[in-house]
């Protein structure tokens, strides 16, 4: 068969299998766009003619399998009748590739999401190839949306029903080991021999592995309320319905209507159409356009890093050298003593064998962190972070040493939160090279970090930081050195606002239950003992002016030694991580206003100031940075929604 398409490529071989490779044109990530869609209905149409021994489908890219759908169109559907009819497209193509009448198989290498997944189970078998990068999802939940090309449907026939809500209700990704023990795929393969053995097993078309009974049985009609009903526990522990419907519509579809996006009535709660017309879906696919965004401005610069040398091996400084080992950088950690930095030590080799599992993996990462006492590795650095203590007088002496010691490329940046870098660099030979990199706390977690271009710095410097940003698998927000940037700007005055409502006697639990039912991931009282109570002392002075009075019950609790979370007491009483709070109260929504009413003054005029380029910035730093209740879509654009 000639290849006479855009985007697929189509190759018959001696065992009359046909090998059918995904190659979006003009695009470095397969996407399924309507054309590649309507040329893949025609494909299949061909091969229900052409009946070959059996069909492969895989990827030409070297980016992965396939992305998920075409997010771009979703922007574009004009009412119901059109986002019903992209459903249909996906539902009925994907339905004619699982009847096919010979052996089909997903050869999966690298990413496989939204619906890339609906159509690896759409067919007969899967592989998966052995690498890190091979990773199975279904995001649309986070999108506020549902996957409407059968993946409700056939995710709990495959792999059973907990398994596939765990995926489906949270939208996380598995490994390609997990995909195997869970029965996503059925086989996992080095590399060097995918083909092979996708040809053999397209060939022996073995009996398609079946559920456990168990299984089947859980996902029977009669069963499913009841299973339902405690995944809808563990969803309304995470997500309200008001705020987030999406969870509750796939397991109000998968439990009443198997999973047919077609069956509910559009009033229905199951219904694709009640989520495409509510607010939550069109703000949440804005934060994915404003997360590709961040991403898109590390692209100005070609710069890579290949070793990092880190000053500072305390809370932060420790905790940004074992992220950039584990994101596979060399990283040199110097501080005072060897006592100094091990305990960082111990927090990276926690912290790999959370996140890399992986025995060798693990170890290649604690070889990449090298303890560094006497800062022999600022010489051989391409980036230098200082994050020493909040000290001007000892930044500047250190990176009088530092200047001297660097490569002629290398970037040096600082981790600063509250000193102008203009002070930090006053002494500099060449204050060009000075740039802000500031991480949030706990690094692992947090994904926004702050570029810092002040005045002097050269803008490459601040491109080629953003660069490595990315290369550690953060996302840079570019911000004016200006005092508290962008996210403790914000978050200051709000904190300290809530701060001084607990001295007027408002309870600590009353107010985190205003900001959470407002839509905040965790109240403000809450994040300050998160922080560490002496930290947001300090902060709020270097805001509000050395003369400016603390907030009383802040500086009792600092004056007696209960810091928040990490000394056990602050606000709450905290107990393996968790804050003791004494009930949970609900907040009138008037309490709701007024506490984020200085959040908001603080957004406008930071975005006003021309702190960050734009509003769009803004919302994305202050999601990113602040877990801004993203359902709302950014605090610039709820203020432009509610008519400000
Ligand atoms: P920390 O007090 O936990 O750690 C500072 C470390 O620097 C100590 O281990 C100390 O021994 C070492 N140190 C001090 N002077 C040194 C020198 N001359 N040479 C080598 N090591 C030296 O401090 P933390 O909290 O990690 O803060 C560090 C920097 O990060 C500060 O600039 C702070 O503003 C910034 N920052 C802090 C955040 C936080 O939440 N703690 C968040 C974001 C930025």
């Amino acid at each position: 068969m000639a290849s006479a398409y855009r985007n697929w490529k189509l190759e018959t071989d001696a065992d009359n299998l046909v090998w059918l490779s995904l190659d979006k044109a003009g695009a470095s990530a397969n996407v399924l766009s309507a054309e590649v869609m309507s040329e893949l209905d025609r494909i299949v149409d061909e091969l229900n003619q052409q009946k070959p021994r059996g069909l492969i489908i895989r990827s030409a890219k070297e980016s992965g399998f396939i992305a998920g759908a075409d997010i771009e169109e979703f922007t574009k559907i004009k009412d119901a009748d059109d986002a019903m009819r992209m459903v249909r497209r996906g539902w009925d193509l994907y339905n004619k590739v699982a009847a096919l009448p010979f052996p089909t198989l997903a050869l999966v290498n690298g990413f496989c999401m939204g619906g890339g997944t609906e159509l690896a189970i759409a067919c007969r078998y899967r592989i998966a190839v052995d690498q890190p990068g091979t990773r199975f999802a279904l995001p649309e939940v986070m999108l506020g949306i549902l996957p409407g090309w059968g993946g409700v449907m056939r995710l709990p026939r495959l792999v059973g029903p907990t398994a596939a809500l765990d995926m489906l209700l949270t939208g996380r990704s598995v490994d390609a080991r997990r995909a195997k023990n869970m029965g996503l795929v059925d086989a996992l393969v080095p590399p060097r021999v995918q083909e092979n053995s996708a040809r053999m097993m397209a060939l022996e078309a073995p009996r398609p592995r079946t559920l456990p009974l168990l299984q089947r049985i859980m996902n029977s009609a009669p069963m499913r309320p009841l299973v339902a009903a405690m995944a809808r526990k563990q969803v309304a522990a995470r997500a309200s319905p008001d705020h987030y419907p999406a969870p509750y519509a796939i397991l109000a579809l998968w439990q009443r209507y198997d999973g047919d996006p077609f069956a509910p009535r559009p009033e229905d709660p199951a219904s694709v159409i009640g989520l495409l017309e509510g607010d939550t879906a069109r703000n949440l696919i804005r934060i994915f356009f404003l997360q590709e965004r961040l991403k898109s401005l590390a692209k100005d610069s070609d710069f890579k890093a290949a070793r990092v040398h880190v000053i500072g091996a305390g809370v932060m400084g420790g905790d940004i050298a074992a992220w950039c080992a584990m994101r596979g950088l060399t990283v040199t950690l110097q501080d005072q003593s060897p006592e100094r930095i091990a305990p960082a030590m111990k927090r990276a080799a926690d912290l790999f064998k959370r996140r890399l599992r992986d025995k060798p993996r693990i170890r290649d990462a604690l070889d990449r962190l090298i303890p560094d006492v006497a800062g022999d590795g600022a010489r051989h650095a391409d980036v230098i972070i200082e994050a020493i203590f909040e000290n001007l007088q000892a930044k500047r002496e250190l990176f009088a040493k530092l200047e001297a010691q660097a490569k002629p490329g290398a970037i040096l940046a600082s981790n600063t939160s509250s000193l102008k870098l203009a002070d930090i660099g006053a002494k500099f030979k060449n204050p060009s090279r000075l740039v802000g990199i500031h991480f949030f706390n706990p690094v692992p977690q947090l994904q926004l970090v702050e570029v810092v271009k002040g005045e002097r710095t050269e803008p490459q410097v601040a491109k080629k930081a953003a660069a490595f940003v990315r290369q550690i698998d953060k996302l840079p927000l570019p911000v004016k050195d200006s005092p508290g940037f962008l996210v403790n700007r914000v978050l200051g005055p709000y904190i300290d606002q809530a701060l001084r409502m607990v001295d007027e006697g408002i309870a600590p639990e009353t107010l985190d239950a205003a900001a959470v039912a407002f839509g905040m991931p965790m109240g403000p009282i809450e994040l300050a003992d998160t922080v560490g109570l002496d930290i947001c002392l300090a902060v709020g002075k270097e805001l509000a002016g050395e003369n400016a009075e603390a907030p009383k019950k802040l500086a009792e609790l600092v004056a007696a030694g209960h810091l928040g979370r990490k000394s056990g007491r602050g606000f709450y009483v905290w107990k393996d991580g968790k804050a003791r709070k004494r009930s949970s109260r609900s907040a009138p929504p008037e309490l709701s206003a007024k506490l984020m009413a200085p959040y908001f003054r603080e957004a406008r005029s930071a975005v006003a100031e021309g702190i960050v380029a734009d509003a769009d910035l803004g919302d994305a730093g202050l999601i990113f940075g602040t877990g801004f209740a993203p359902f709302r879509g950014g605090p610039l654009n709820y203020l432009k929604e509610q008519g400000y």
